[in-house]
């Protein structure tokens, strides 16, 4: 899609788009030919249409014998604006525009805007591109987005950065719907080797480099708690490696980006029941982050060094899978009581950070992962949890969170807890029981991090919608690529 301003306005317009405040003067809309002046004044006054936050009114207005598409979008009052907001309406408009498949949309907007020429062109970009993707390559008959261009209509005093929020906008929507794709193919096409083949492509695509070691490797390392999970599978675990260093600097921090990577988790010998598994192809949703964030980071040439890790496998059962009650001696040496086969993705995760630190030497860790059920119950489908031992970190990804506006929301990291997840025979065991999920999940995988800053992301309510809405369609959200490439700009 095509997203760009225009100089002068055209005769004949297919569809025009108008974002307007509440109440406002449709007269006082530069560029708008005074004959869809008219007609839209008509019918806003004949329907009662004064423009509230949100609310849309779609029809066809036909002048000599030619058909424009008019869709009106409210914005309510232009001074609650935000990010969240602008992105809302976009979704809105666009879908509409989509659904009467129109192919070229002129946007007027009538207000006085608060975001800047870089933001407006950023989130203009970003919603819609997001807005459009369609997971549709195995329908018979896909029904795709026919808009081919968005033309603003707006006078900008400096249009040079309008553009460039375009491109960043466009960066931070392509490395998402990659992550989308990623996570909406099922297990019988993405399995470690084939996720680490894909990864492969998207390194080579965008200019990062990248390293992926086979079974060998990663039984010479001694990723016993990584291999334990994945050796019920005929799929070999891959551990993928992803590295962009943006910064020359000698000294300069290296973050290591750590994503769950379980290509399918049927649970185990404590298997999950059907409806608890359909989804859990979409397990790999950390990985894919990771994979779209390095993309982005490469594409915007971020001034920061970041290893990408992914240790991808897949949890199943077969007379090889392991059981429930094995002891396993992780790569850093501490023993694990695995008392659920279930909770497989903090032991894949902890070798990965253990790795990270000691063999390359990262200096902060942020990992993200579909982690707990708990975090979907808690936060639902909007909110991702947020742990971190770093109060500096904190505040950066809740700047980042509000950039973006993929919600975050903290829970603690409550010391007396980690009693809950000690053993009488290992060093620790894999979970806590029931209650607090989310936080014995993040304090087990706190006993790998060496103090390091590290900031843990559970994804596991937000990488899915069952439905469209907003800039969102049905399937995986690629949570967590905007987030993350927008902390690493504020890391930068
Ligand atoms: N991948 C799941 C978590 C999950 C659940 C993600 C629902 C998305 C939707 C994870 O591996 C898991 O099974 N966690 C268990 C942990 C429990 C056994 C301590 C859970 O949340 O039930
Ligand atoms: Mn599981
Ligand atoms: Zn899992």
């Amino acid at each position: 899609m095509k997203i760009d301003l225009l100089h002068k306005p055209t005769e004949y317009m297919e569809t025009v788009i108008i974002l307007q405040e509440e109440n406002g003067d449709i007269d006082k809309l530069e560029y708008l030919p005074e004959y869809l002046q008219n007609a839209i004044n008509i019918v806003v006054k004949q329907d009662d249409f004064h423009f509230k936050y949100g609310s849309l009114k779609s029809f066809p207005f036909i002048r000599s014998r030619k058909r424009t598409n008019i869709i009106l979008c409210g914005i309510g009052n232009p001074k609650e604006l935000d990010n969240d907001r602008f992105r809302n309406l976009i979704a809105i408009s666009v879908r509409e525009a989509i659904k009467i498949e129109a192919k070229e949309a002129y946007l007027f907007t009538g207000f006085k805007n608060p975001l800047s020429e870089l933001h407006f062109g950023h989130m203009l970009a970003e919603a819609a591109l997001l807005t459009e993707y369609r997971f549709n390559k195995y329908l018979s008959e896909p029904k795709s987005s026919s808009l081919q261009a968005i033309h603003l209509a707006m006078d900008f005093k400096n249009p040079h950065m309008f553009n460039r929020g375009v491109l960043e906008g466009r960066i931070f929507a392509e490395a998402t719907n990659l992550a989308r794709d990623l996570v909406n193919e099922p297990a019988n096409v993405i399995y470690p080797e084939s996720l680490a083949e894909v990864a492969k492509k998207v390194a080579l695509k965008y200019g990062f480099s990248i390293e992926v070691f086979g079974l060998d490797k990663i039984k010479r390392l001694k990723m016993e708690a990584f291999l334990a999970v994945g050796k019920g599978s005929k799929k070999e675990p891959r551990l993928i490696l992803m590295s962009y260093r943006g910064n020359p600097d000698p000294k300069a921090n290296t973050i290591g980006l750590i994503g769950k990577g379980l290509t399918y988790d049927s649970g185990g010998y404590c298997l999950k029941n059907c409806q608890g598994m359909v989804n859990m192809k979409n397990d790999m949703s950390g990985a894919a982050a990771v994979i779209g964030t390095m993309a982005a980071i490469t594409n915007l040439k971020l001034k920061v060094n970041v290893l990408g890790i992914v240790a991808a496998c897949e949890n199943m059962i077969s007379g090889s899978a392991y059981h429930a009650g094995d002891i396993i001696r992780s790569m850093s040496g501490k023993t694990i009581e695995v008392v659920n086969t279930d909770a497989e993705g903090r032991l894949t995760l902890i070798d990965a950070i253990h790795y990270a630190i000691s063999r390359e030497h990262i200096d902060e860790v942020i990992d993200i992962a579909t982690l707990t059920g708990a975090a979907a119950s808690t936060f639902g489908n909007q909110i991702s949890a947020v742990l971190t031992n770093n109060g500096a970190l904190l505040n950066k990804i809740q700047s980042a969170s509000e950039f973006s506006g993929e919600k975050i929301w903290q829970l603690p990291l409550y010391e007396p807890y980690k009693e809950l997840i000690t053993s009488e025979i290992a060093d620790l065991k894999n979970t806590g029981g029931p209650f607090a999920g989310t936080i014995t999940s993040a304090l087990f995988l706190q006993e790998f991090v060496a103090g390091k800053p590290w900031i843990h992301l559970d994804i596991a309510g937000t990488a899915l919608r069952d439905k469209e809405q907003g800039i969102y369609s049905y399937g995986a959200t690629g949570v967590g690529v905007r987030l993350l490439t927008q902390l690493l700009r504020e890391l930068e």
